[in-house]
Formats: C-alpha cells, sequence, structure tokens
C-alpha cells in the first residue's frame, strides 16, 4: 500500500509537506505523511524548541514501537526518521528551495487569531500553488481561508483571489497514526484541483476519507461534541457517576472511550472550544457547553494532557 499511496501523493505533486505545531496532532500528521505517505520531505515548524524536541522524540518512539512489532521493517522506520526536518519558524518553510512545501497543514491551538496570523505568514512566505489546510475541529474554514493571502496583497488582485482558493479542512483525528478516517472541509472558496489534491494526500496517508460542508464542527464534532456534553451534563445533574456513565457506553456500546475519558482524551479545554464555536455560531441550546465543562477549564484541569480532568493522570 505505501508505494501506491506515496506514488498517488507525489503524482498530485505533493513531494514536501509541512506541518505547523508539534503538538499531538501535528506530530501524528508527520508521522503518518513521513511513514504512509512517504513524502520525500517532512518539514516540522514549532515556535517552541522544548516541543520540537519532544516531537520527534515522540515520533521517534512510534517507530521504535511499529520495529518492535515487527509492523515495518528497520529500513522503512530509518527512511521515515529521515523524511524528517525540524524548523523554527513558518518562514523557515522556504529555506531550501528544493523542499519548499507543495501542501501545509495547520494543526495549532484552536483560535481563530492564531489561525488567520498563521495562515497570513504562509501565504506571505509561500508559493501561491502551495496548499494550505487546516486541521480545526470546528473554527470557519472560509474564515481561516480569507486570511491567505500574502501582506501587501491588494484587495481584487490575482493573489488575493487565489491565495484562499487554495485553502481547505483536512481534518484528522486522535491518535493520527491510528485512526483511520480524515474529513475534507472545502472553504466556500477552495478550487476543486485542491481539494482534489487534499484528497489524493489524505489516501496516501493511508486513511478514508469523508467531506462536509463547512458548517460549524463539520459532520464529527456536530455529532460528538453534544454526546460528550451530555455525558457531563449527566454528571453535573448527579444521575450516575463518572465511572457507570464510561462503562455504560463502553460496555452497552461498545464504545473503545467512554466519553467522559474520551473527552480527557480529546482535551477539556478542545471539548470548550469547540462547544462555544457551535454555540456562538448556531445559537442553538443544544450546543451549549455544560456549565462543569466550563469550571474545569477555569481550574486548569485540561484532562489527560494537564494530569487532571474527570479522572488523574
Ligand atoms: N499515538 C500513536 N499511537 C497510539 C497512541 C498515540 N497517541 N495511543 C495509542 N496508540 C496505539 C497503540 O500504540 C496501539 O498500537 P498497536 O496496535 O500497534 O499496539 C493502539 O493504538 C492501541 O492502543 P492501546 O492498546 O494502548 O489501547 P486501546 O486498545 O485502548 O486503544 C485508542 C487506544 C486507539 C486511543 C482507543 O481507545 C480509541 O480508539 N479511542 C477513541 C479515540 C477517538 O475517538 N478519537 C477521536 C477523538 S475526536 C478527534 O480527534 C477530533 C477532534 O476534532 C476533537
Amino acid at each position: 500500500m505505501a508505494a501506491n499511496a506515496a506514488a498517488s501523493a507525489v503524482a498530485h505533486g505533493i513531494k514536501s509537506v509541512g506541518v505547523v505545531g508539534a503538538g499531538q496532532m501535528g506530530l501524528g500528521i508527520a508521522y503518518v505523511a513521513a511513514l504512509r505517505a512517504e513524502i520525500p520531505s517532512v518539514l516540522l515548524c514549532d515556535a517552541s524548541q522544548a516541543q520540537l524536541d519532544k516531537g520527534v522524540s515522540f515520533f521517534e518512539s512510534l517507530l521504535k514501537k511499529d520495529v518492535g512489532k515487527g509492523k515495518i521493517k528497520q529500513d522503512q522506520a530509518d527512511l521515515a526518521r529521515s523524511r524528517l526536518i525540524t524548523v523554527p519558524s513558518v518562514e523557515d518553510f522556504a529555506r531550501d528551495s528544493s523542499k519548499t512545501p507543495d501542501m501545509v497543514i495547520e494543526a495549532a491551538t484552536e483560535n481563530l487569531a492564531i489561525k488567520q496570523k498563521i495562515f497570513g505568514s504562509l501565504a506571505t512566505h509561500l508559493p501561491l500553488t502551495t496548499i494550505l489546510a487546516t486541521n480545526t475541529s470546528s473554527i470557519s474554514i472560509s474564515k481561516i481561508a480569507a486570511s491567505a493571502v500574502p501582506a501587501g496583497a491588494k484587495p481584487g488582485s490575482e493573489e488575493a483571489w487565489k491565495g484562499p482558493a487554495r485553502a481547505l479542512g483536512v481534518h484528522f483525528f486522535n491518535p493520527v497514526p491510528v485512526m483511520k478516517l480524515v474529513e475534507i472541509i472545502p472553504a466556500l472558496q477552495t478550487s476543486p484541483d485542491v481539494l482534489e489534491r487534499a484528497q489524493a494526500f489524505a489516501r496516501a496517508c493511508g486513511k478514508e476519507i469523508t467531506t462536509s460542508k463547512d458548517v460549524p464542527g463539520f459532520v464529527s464534532n456536530r455529532l460528538l461534541m453534544p454526546f460528550i456534553n451530555e455525558a457531563i451534563m449527566t454528571l453535573e445533574k448527579g444521575i450516575a457517576t463518572k465511572e457507570d456513565i464510561d462503562t455504560t457506553l463502553k460496555l452497552g456500546m461498545n464504545h473503545p472511550m467512554g466519553p467522559l475519558t474520551l473527552a480527557d482524551f480529546i482535551g477539556l479545554d478542545t471539548c470548550l472550544s469547540i462547544m462555544e464555536t457551535m454555540y456562538r455560531e448556531t445559537s442553538d441550546s443544544k450546543y451549549r457547553p455544560a456549565v462543569l465543562l466550563g469550571r474545569m477549564v477555569d481550574a486548569g484541569w485540561y484532562g489527560k494532557k494537564s494530569g487532571k480532568g474527570f479522572y488523574d493522570y
């Protein structure tokens, strides 16, 4: 599969991929791009050197585990590792012209202003042919795409039109190396050619793809987040213990994780931010975040990543 997949991504002109953000999502995307899609250069960018170092060690530990389990050979692991290049800023994506990304996936914090700033910077430093994808969980893709305009471009100019046309949503799921889906969300501005090439890249990473319109939460979080939120309200109302809520869904419905464990796994700050976006953009009360969710985030209890959420880690 890997050779065909690689041929398919490369045939679609994707020989170098940039990933912005070396957190759990960005790292996972870099991993499948380097190992499964066999993209010759995978540039991983994060402003924090500590986060980059942590990302690289996790990347290496994933390769080691896959070799240990006989899933890949040592030379495949070595090749995948050699494809990964770390850079401190998006300006460095264009440092070596032979490795300038044909596609960038932004997996930074779930914050519109941060994403707009990154897209503006990517548009300024990369050619108009580079596809700009966001891994946002719920923010308007059309709004992010609108910021993919180089600094100084005049309104109505070719650059101002073509910039947003090469942007779209490419939504991976956590843990990226394991989850089989990528949800693709074209913005209003996305050109059909960009959509097709992004689909080819996701398939090359070994993923099934689905397509959603650009609505708050897309298909995935429109369904998942109200479910998690309802589990939190069930706990808040004292209807059952957290363990019983999780066990009901795990054993009664064969979910791999109960909803409260899953919320901790995704990050309670992320869950809250997605619910807030959906509620703000629709004014529909079914998306109103549970008060307890907000309070836990106020307390800095973000779930697994902070050591405390519904459970202790
Ligand atoms: N990175 C890479 N691989 C990981 C991993 C990680 N962070 N965590 C677990 N894995 C791998 C393990 O190494 C193992 O691989 P192996 O089969 O080669 O040994 C495999 O996953 C299974 O792991 P475990 O045996 O340790 O544990 P489980 O069998 O309990 O599986 C799980 C763990 C895959 C996380 C499973 O519990 C699961 O599928 N949970 C639901 C996850 C989910 O719903 N994710 C989507 C969240 S929503 C989202 O991401 C969208 C966003 O917009 C909010």
